[in-house]
């Protein structure tokens, strides 16, 4: 029968646990969810610093849909780049200490855009391990040779370059890792793509508003990162993506990019909603204490059995191995009330299934606490 494969692969990611399915979700803010009628506590959110929703954002929102419009109305090479658009471009600018800055409708957008206009031949590509799959469509997506190196195992990337014989070099890392949310050194990143004048690309979407003084991200850190790219949905809580660079990568995007010659341009009136928002990950430095507080607390809540990754971040994984294991502890814990995903193969390395918590600077002590309480009970004996 045509198109029976359709079946076969749908039969197949059921036995294995790997079916997927949307739910729909009636509200939610950083702290709570309502799904069915039913209200739980979010531990499942990126609206890391609980700014969705934030009245400053929406009245910028509905100010730059009266000044600017909802829709840019073309692509940014013929009518679509507007005021709004140049300004938060501006703000990018001087907040990542970057040339120039280019706005995509995602992160996905901006990462395949930007690793299929350097793959080219004379290239290779070097990913770390852990990779987003917009990194790894995008890096794969041309003729360049692409290799993945071990997670965060830079000795191991430097001696893949040696004995590399393409011209160009790409390394490619996350900030922070979106599903292990430990971080990368972007120092040590940054002295090997020196060694090898290769060029330093991070995706910040995870560190984005989380590391650094002013939340500006692994910017931060360094100084010697030549691509930066960090989506707007999630710690700025609004929607799209930022590719920051120097003078060159920009002319070079805005000439070959089909992401970007050929997309309608991100909407103004969210433009000008993320400049605001921008602004107030900047002056709100509280927001970020309070997630490594309520990080802090729950690590010393858990059973000492009980292992979360190490992370600087918002994100906390609790690795259990198998999907069906992660399933199970995902569905007993919303029982409780409480709302985490279960992460499985191929978003993680099989065997490595695992409950993905992330907290915001809405949670409150008594959040962490009830959910160590809960983890404890449905996943080890509380033993403290
Ligand atoms: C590391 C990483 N990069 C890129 C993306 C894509 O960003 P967006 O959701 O804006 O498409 C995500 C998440 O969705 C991500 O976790």
């Amino acid at each position: 029968m045509a198109f029976d494969f359709i079946d076969q692969h749908l039969a197949t990611r059921k036995e294995q646990h790997l079916y997927r399915q949307r739910v729909l979700i009636e509200q939610q803010n950083a702290r709570h969810l309502v799904h069915n009628g039913k209200q739980y506590l979010n531990f499942s959110s990126n609206d890391y610093l609980g700014l969705n929703h934030h009245p400053k954002i929406n009245a910028a929102l509905n100010e730059g849909a009266e000044k600017y419009g909802v829709c840019s109305s073309g692509s940014s090479l013929l009518t679509g780049f507007n005021y709004a658009h140049q300004y938060l471009e501006n703000v990018i600018c001087q907040w990542q200490n970057k040339d120039k800055c280019l706005l995509f409708n995602s992160g996905f957008s901006a990462n395949f855009a930007s690793l299929n206009a350097f793959a080219q031949p004379s290239a290779a590509i070097w990913l770390d391990k852990l990779s987003h799959a917009s990194l790894l469509d995008g890096a794969f997506s041309q003729q360049a040779k692409v290799k993945r190196f071990l997670h965060n195992d830079y000795q191991q990337l430097n001696n893949l370059i040696n004995t590399s014989s393409y011209r160009d070099h790409l390394i490619v890392s996350e900030g922070i890792f979106s599903m292990d949310g430990d971080g990368a050194d972007i120092n040590a990143l940054a002295k090997v793509a020196q060694q090898h004048q290769a060029k330093l690309y991070i995706d910040d979407a995870h560190s984005i508003g989380i590391t650094g003084n002013e939340g500006q991200g692994s910017s931060s850190v360094s100084n010697d990162i030549d691509i930066i790219m960090a989506t707007f949905g999630k710690a700025l809580a609004t929607s799209g993506a930022f590719i920051a660079c120097d003078n060159y990568t920009y002319e070079y995007l805005v000439n070959v990019s089909r992401h970007y010659i050929y997309s309608t341009a991100m909407s103004p009136a969210i433009a000008w909603a993320t400049a605001k928002s921008i602004e107030l990950v900047i002056s709100e430095s509280w927001r970020r204490e309070k997630i490594a507080h309520l990080s802090q607390l729950l690590k010393q809540s858990l059973n000492t059995q009980i292992t979360l990754l190490p992370t600087a971040s918002s994100i906390h994984a609790l690795v259990l191995g198998s999907e069906q294991l992660a399933m199970q502890s995902a569905e007993t814990l919303k029982q409780y009330g409480i709302w985490l995903s279960a992460i499985r193969p191929p978003t993680v390395p099989k065997g490595s299934s695992r409950l993905r918590v992330t907290i915001t600077s809405s949670h409150k002590e008594q959040d962490i606490k009830y959910l160590a309480e809960c983890v404890n009970k449905v996943i080890g004996k509380n033993d403290r």
